[in-house]
């Protein structure tokens, strides 16, 4: 290798080096703003969003999705959605809460805003979002509990507030809880 050659290179390192060094002390020394109420910087919220998309698309690739057009998974996830995730993400005819404004990110309105695909609503409701407020509902719900609501949300947008009441009325009520936590975490 020739002497400028590996002058480049080794400019090259010093850079690197610096500026990992540099990201180092301004992720240590307290100086990012983690608080809720404060916006990302455009660098912070491109990379979360890059991962998070990127993270989801390839973990759905692995979701066969069943059958979702049985009335019977509809109404028992419409229960479960109310009483489980309204809160966040609201419902048909449900006002803006006093939680969701403080929150970031801030949940979608999943009747306006409905995720891509059932397979990648099946796996955040399963799995949850790091770092973002979404549960991971598998922890203690059955795959079998979590298609019911992406057969649910599938129908979400197109219910009215009339609708939406009726169909969570329509269902037997929310399941008993007990009966779908995990060995070792009855209580
Ligand atoms: C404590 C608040 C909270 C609760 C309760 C909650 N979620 Fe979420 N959820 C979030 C947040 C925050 C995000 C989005 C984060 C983001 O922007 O990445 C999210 C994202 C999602 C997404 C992905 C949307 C998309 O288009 O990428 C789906 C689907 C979802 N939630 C479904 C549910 C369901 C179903 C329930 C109830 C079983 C639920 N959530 C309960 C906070 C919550």
């Amino acid at each position: 290798m020739s002497k400028s050659a590996r002058d480049v290179l080794a400019g090259i390192g010093v850079v690197c080096l610096a500026l990992a060094t540099l990201a180092i002390v301004y992720l240590a020394t307290g100086f990012y703003n983690v608080g809720a109420d404060s916006d990302h910087t455009g660098l912070m919220r491109f990379a979360l969003a890059t991962v998070r998309e990127r993270s989801v698309d390839a973990h759905a690739d692995d979701v066969t999705v069943p059958p979702l057009d049985n009335p019977k998974m509809i109404a028992d996830g419409a229960s479960d959605y109310d009483e489980m995730c309204t809160g966040c993400h609201l419902a048909p005819g449900m006002a803006e809460n006093e939680m969701r404004p403080g929150m970031n990110p801030k949940p979608p309105v999943l009747a306006k805003d409905p995720p891509d695909s059932p397979a990648e609503a099946f796996w955040v409701i399963k799995h949850g979002i790091k770092m973002t407020g979404m549960p991971a509902w598998g922890v203690t719900h059955s795959d079998a509990e979590i298609w019911n609501i992406v057969a649910f949300l599938n129908k979400l947008p197109e219910l009215s507030p009339q609708a939406y009441r009726a169909l969570v009325a329509s269902s037997n009520g929310h399941h008993e809880h007990d009966d779908s936590l995990a060995p070792g975490m009855k209580m």
